[in-house]
């Protein structure tokens, strides 16, 4: 496959982006094309996509569709769905579709939906047990994010008295405090580890299950479960009630697996069930869509347009939805361990930029905090606004307020306001004694600066499970037409065996050999 960078389609948007890509205007774009947004918000299942305040325009976008043919796109999905072994530096195949297909469909449908439907009882035995009143899902990375993400997205179908911990971080300031508060008679313990090895993991679950026999517990076997593929090291934790998944599910693409077993708990089965058909619904779109309306496919490319063309370095993404505050956290996992790569599929350096930065905070909290910098500071970052039609409180007019405030930030951005325009307005009083050109200035808005808006009617599991595949499917996207792994994650792997390297020095005091820095600093912590 010809890497992106020696395509014709590439050259061409090079041409393209000089031509029309650098000056772009929004604005004039908008008064010269009346069928401007009309061309550019697109359909997909559950979610409707306004593109049309993007630097680009109906000519980009074919540039960019020829990028992704030239790129043989299509081809590397079908691969990935047909569960060819594509994340080739572990030699695996990457089929987390699998695991939404319905019964009987897709590939491993037996142990899929036999895993499915044990994990599911299990979650109605729990949901159904009212001695159980504290579920504590133990994991990191993609063994926390996800069901810490859907868990509170989900609130409203929760069940009303069971409560949902989630502990991740080896930090004893995250699990001792919650174990203070519980009550090990009423408590079951998550161990979801994809490896069963995790140093965070392990250590948690030691911690709990240590804490457990100390508060008089006895019956491991009701109050610890693991998700896990290492069944093995699970029972040798002495864990008897394991839930596996394959080696060919990724963590960060595991919320659909056994490690959505705390999903399943918050809100049950025939919920979770939708949340599955939501996704497999986006994954039948990304399959069978042509690319010039394949929701996945145009948000992937319009990533490669600013990263590779703007050269804008990062995204911030604003849901504007309070149970979506942990959306930003789960995509960081998702985008930046899947496509924070720098060599190609052939292990050749890549001299162009792939992961953009990828952060944000719930609308409108982001709004009195950091959007100061996206109006005026001197990056431009494309903005995605999630705005959600219909709430699931009756605070209707509070409702309005965060609607009129999602708007009014990409129309903000889009439009700006000029210095001139600032100069008509009345100056604050406590600026009295500045110039008022230079006041103006201050107060004046480049405008022109893009985003996207992603409309769902509601958020129910249906409608977040297709949300959450859309974002899977686009890294996907933008990963095959850089030519890189998205599937794999060395990165963190030096930072891990450096950890375990130094772990025994904090016990001998042992600073041989190390760096400066980093021996002053073990020195200070020890002394
Ligand atoms: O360190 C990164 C990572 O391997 C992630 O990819 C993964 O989601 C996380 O650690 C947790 O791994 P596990 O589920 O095996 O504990």
């Amino acid at each position: 496959m010809m890497r992106c960078d020696a395509t014709q389609a590439w050259a061409a948007l090079q041409g393209h982006f000089e031509a029309h890509g650098r000056g772009f205007d929004l604005r004039e774009a908008f008064a010269r094309d009346p069928g401007r947004h009309a061309a550019l918000c697109f359909e997909a299942p559950e979610v409707f996509a306004d593109l049309s305040k993007n630097l680009l325009d109906t000519a980009t976008l074919r540039f960019l569709l020829d990028l992704a043919r030239e790129c043989g796109l299509p081809a590397h999905r079908d691969a990935m769905l047909r569960g060819d072994a594509i994340n080739t530096t572990e030699g695996r195949a990457v089929l987390h579709t699998a695991l939404r297909a319905p019964r009987g469909q897709g590939p491993h449908s037996e142990g899929v939906h036999s895993v499915l439907d044990a994990m599911l009882a299990h979650a109605e035995q729990v949901r159904g047990d009212a001695e159980i009143t504290d579920i504590v899902n133990i994991g990191i990375g993609g063994s926390d994010l996800g069901p810490q993400m859907v868990v509170p997205a989900l609130q409203p179908w929760s069940h009303p008295r069971k409560r949902m911990h989630f502990v991740s971080n080896v930090d004893g300031h995250d699990i001792a405090p919650l174990l203070r508060r519980l009550d090990a008679r009423h408590v079951l313990f998550i161990i979801a580890s994809k490896t069963f090895t995790t140093q965070e993991t392990m250590a948690n679950a030691q911690t709990a299950r240590d804490w457990y026999i100390g508060q008089g517990g006895r019956d491991i076997a009701r109050h610890f479960v693991a998700a896990t593929t290492n069944v093995k090291a699970a029972a040798e934790f002495g864990i008897s009630t394991t839930f596996g998944f394959w080696d060919w599910v990724g963590g960060r693409y595991s919320l659909w697996s056994a490690i959505g077993l705390p999903i399943a708990v918050a809100v049950g089965a025939e919920h979770f069930r939708a949340l599955l058909a939501g996704a497999h619904a986006m994954d039948l779109h990304f399959a069978q869509a042509p690319l010039e309306r394949n929701l996945p496919v145009l948000l992937g490319l319009l990533d490669v347009w600013y990263r590779n063309f703007h050269g804008f370095t990062s995204r911030s993404v604003a849901p504007y939805h309070q149970g979506l505050a942990r959306l930003p956290a789960y995509l960081q996992q998702l985008e930046m361990e899947s496509n924070g790569k720098r060599v190609d599929l052939q292990g050749r350096p890549l001299p162009f930029g792939t992961s953009p930065v990828v952060w944000g905070e719930p609308g409108t909290n982001g709004q009195h905090a950091y959007f100061q910098m996206l109006h005026q500071g001197t990056d431009v970052i494309p903005v995605e606004f999630i705005a959600i039609k219909t709430p699931s409180h009756g605070l209707d007019g509070q409702h309005h307020m965060l609607l009129a405030n999602c708007l009014a930030q990409s129309q903000a951005l889009m439009l700006g306001k000029t210095a001139a325009e600032a100069a008509t307005e009345t100056a604050p009083t406590a600026a009295a004694d500045i110039d008022r050109a230079v006041l103006a200035r201050h107060r004046s808005f480049p405008g022109n600066r893009p985003s996207t808006t992603l409309v769902l009617e509601r958020l129910t599991p249906q409608s977040l499970g297709a949300l959450i595949a859309l974002y899977e499917h686009r890294v996907f996207c933008s990963g095959a037409i850089w030519g890189i792994n998205s599937f794999d994650q060395w990165g963190v792997e030096l930072g891990k065996a450096l950890c375990n390297r130094l772990l025994p020095r904090f016990s001998s005091g042992d600073l041989a050999g190390l760096d400066p820095s980093t021996a002053g600093l073990l020195a200070r912590l020890l002394a």
